[in-house]
């Protein structure tokens, strides 16, 4: 009698706690989904279109090759524009290091992105300017909007 009791109790248990995990492997993994896809698609914008297309700028200045710079200049262009989207909405969770401040100052967050896409346009009239001068003060100017955003809005890295 005295152990069936205690069977009782212990599957009351087991099932409780059966609901328990049920209830937070439900809820917690979604919100987390949610949370990060924002995250995950600012930094894939950073780094595939923006990141990637300095690195077309440099690599065709390296080589002389006109069409590469502009293959980068316009990939800024386009992907600096969707900065502000990007960042609409305040998303800190999963591995980030965009900083708290940008949706305290968003308006000049903002601002910084749109003169990244003037600069990188400015960059490719250097290009089609053929002037070596201007092509690297232009690039200079797509790097200094680059370290400013960063500088203001983007943490340090994490020392491991
Ligand atoms: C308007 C602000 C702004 C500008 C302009 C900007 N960045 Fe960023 N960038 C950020 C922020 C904020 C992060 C951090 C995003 C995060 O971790 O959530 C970031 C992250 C990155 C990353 C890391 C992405 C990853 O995978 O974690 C790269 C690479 C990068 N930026 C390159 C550039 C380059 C190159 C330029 C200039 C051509 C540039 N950024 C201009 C705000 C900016």
């Amino acid at each position: 009698m005295k152990i069936s009791m205690n069977r009782k109790k212990c599957s009351a248990v087991v099932i409780a706690a059966g609901l328990i995990s049920v209830f937070l492997f439900s809820v917690s993994p979604v919100a987390d989904a949610a949370e990060s896809m924002a995250v995950d698609a600012r930094k894939k914008l950073m780094k595939t279109k923006i990141g990637a297309g300095m690195g077309q700028m440099k690599k065709g200045m390296k080589a002389g090759d006109t069409a590469q710079m502009l293959k980068g200049a316009e990939m800024i262009a386009t992907a600096a524009v969707k900065i502000p989207a990007a960042f609409e909405k305040k998303e800190m969770m999963g591995k980030t290091r965009a900083k708290a401040n940008i949706w305290e100052k968003k308006s000049d967050f903002d601002a910084i992105a749109n003169s990244l896409a003037e600069s990188a346009k400015a960059f490719a009239v250097a290009v089609k300017s053929g002037e070596n001068m201007a092509i690297s003060g232009a690039l200079k100017s797509v790097g200094a909007n680059c370290g400013k955003c960063h500088k203001m809005y983007r943490a340090k890295k994490k020392k491991k």
